[in-house]
C-alpha cells in the first residue's frame, strides 16, 4: 500500500503586491528584492479572508480533482503557523466549511516544513489504516505576521495555500517516503516572539512588537541550503536513487538564491527544478503544495515521475519527500 496524491488545488488571494508597491512603505528597491531573493511580486488576502477561507477553496479545489466527496475524506491534515485562531485547529473550521463531516482533523505547527509535516503524518496515519482518504493542506496568511515596517522581513513573505488528496491504495506509485528533522537549538534565529504562554498578550509586547516575525536572514540562510541539500540526498539514499533519476525537484520557495545554491549542491538541473517564488514569494507551509498544483496544471508531472520535494523553516525543522507520481 501507498498514498497516492489523486488531487491537487491551490488559490491564491486576488491583491498582487509588487515590488514597486513594497518601495512606498519601506527603504527598499525592486532591484535589491529581485538580486537577493528572486521575488518580484506576492498575493496578499482581502481584509475578510484569513487562512481557513484560502484552505477552502484549495481543499475544494483538489476534492473536485480528485473526483471525491467531501464524506469520503478520514482525515485531515493543515500545517500552517498562521491558522485564524491560536486554537482550536484551523484544519477543524476547514472540515465544517466543506462538510467532511467523517473526519478527524488537526494542525501541524512546522512553519515552512510544515506541508511536509503534515504529509508525512497523513502518510504514517494512512499506512496505519486510520483512514483510506486524506487531505493534506498547506496554508498561510503571513501578511498579518510580518511587521510591514521591518524591510528584513516584510519584503520576503505572502499568502497562500495548497492541498492535495491523499488515497491508500496498493500499487508501486505513491509516497515512498518522508524524513523529518528539527534543531530547537535555533528558535531566536525564527521565530513570532509573541503572543503565546511565554509572552501574554500586552501592550508592552505590542509595543515591542513581540506578535511579528523575527528572523536573522543570513544565518537562515546557511543553515538552509545545508539542510536541504542533506535531506534531500537523504530521501535519495533511503531508496536507491541519485539526482539523475529526479524528473521534479519542488523544493519549498523562499529565496532564490536558496534555491540555486541547493539545486547546485544536488547537481539537478534547471529543467528539473520547479520555481515560482519570483510570483509568490515565500508563503511558508503553503509553497510545496502550491508549486505541486502548479506543476500539476502544467503538466510537468507524469505517471510514473520521480518527484522530490524538500522544506526547511523555523523551530528549525527541515524535511524530504519522495513521490513516485
Ligand atoms: O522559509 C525559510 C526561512 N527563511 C529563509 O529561508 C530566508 C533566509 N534568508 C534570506 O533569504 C536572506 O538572508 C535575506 C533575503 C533575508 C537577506 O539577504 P542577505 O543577502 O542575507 O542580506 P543581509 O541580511 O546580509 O543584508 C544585506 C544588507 C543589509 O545592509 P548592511 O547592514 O549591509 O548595510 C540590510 O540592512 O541589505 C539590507 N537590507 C535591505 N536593503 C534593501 C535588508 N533588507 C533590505 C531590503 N531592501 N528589503
Amino acid at each position: 500500500m501507498k498514498s497516492k496524491i489523486i488531487g491537487t488545488g491551490s488559490y491564491l488571494p486576488e491583491k498582487v503586491m509588487t515590488n514597486y508597491d513594497l518601495e512606498k512603505l519601506v527603504d527598499t528597491s525592486h532591484d535589491w528584492i529581485v538580486t537577493r531573493t528572486g521575488i518580484e511580486e506576492r498575493r496578499i488576502v482581502a481584509e475578510d479572508q484569513c487562512t481557513s477561507d484560502m484552505a477552502t477553496i484549495a481543499a475544494q479545489r483538489a476534492m473536485d480533482k480528485a473526483g471525491v466527496k467531501a464524506e469520503e475524506i478520514d482525515l485531515i491534515v493543515l500545517g500552517t503557523i498562521t491558522g485564524d485562531y491560536p486554537w482550536p485547529a484551523t484544519a477543524c473550521i476547514v472540515q465544517a466549511n466543506i462538510g467532511a463531516k467523517n473526519a478527524y482533523a488537526y494542525d501541524v505547527s512546522a512553519a515552512c516544513s510544515g506541508f511536509l509535516y503534515a504529509l508525512a503524518s497523513a502518510d504514517d496515519f494512512l499506512m496505519a489504516g486510520r483512514g483510506k482518504k486524506a487531505l493534506v493542506i498547506g496554508a498561510e496568511t503571513l501578511s498579518r505576521a510580518v511587521d510591514w515596517t521591518d524591510r528584513n522581513t516584510c519584503v520576503l513573505f505572502g499568502d497562500g495555500a495548497g492541498a492535495i488528496v491523499l488515497e491508500a491504495q496498493e500499487g508501486d506509485t505513491g509516497v515512498l517516503s518522508c524524513h523529518l528533522h528539527s534543531d530547537g537549538n535555533y528558535l531566536e534565529l525564527l521565530y513570532q516572539p509573541g503572543f503565546g504562554a511565554k509572552h501574554p498578550p500586552s501592550a508592552a509586547g505590542i509595543e515591542a512588537k513581540l506578535p511579528y516575525l523575527k528572523m536573522q536572514g543570513n544565518e537562515v540562510f546557511k543553515v538552509a541550503v545545508r539542510s536541504l541539500t542533506e535531506v534531500s540526498k537523504e530521501a535519495l539514499k533511503a531508496n536507491g536513487f541519485t539526482s539523475a533519476d529526479v524528473d521534479q525537484f519542488i523544493p519549498h520557495q523562499a529565496n532564490l538564491r536558496i534555491l540555486e545554491a541547493t539545486t547546485k549542491r544536488l547537481k539537478l538541473t534547471a529543467a528539473q527544478s520547479f520555481i515560482n517564488v519570483n510570483k509568490y514569494g515565500n508563503t511558508s507551509g503553503a509553497t510545496i503544495p502550491i508549486a505541486i498544483d502548479e506543476a500539476s496544471q502544467q503538466g510537468l508531472l507524469k505517471e510514473g515521475d520521480l518527484i522530490l520535494s524538500a522544506a526547511f523553516g523555523g523551530g528549525f525543522t527541515w524535511g524530504s519527500t519522495l513521490i513516485r507520481w
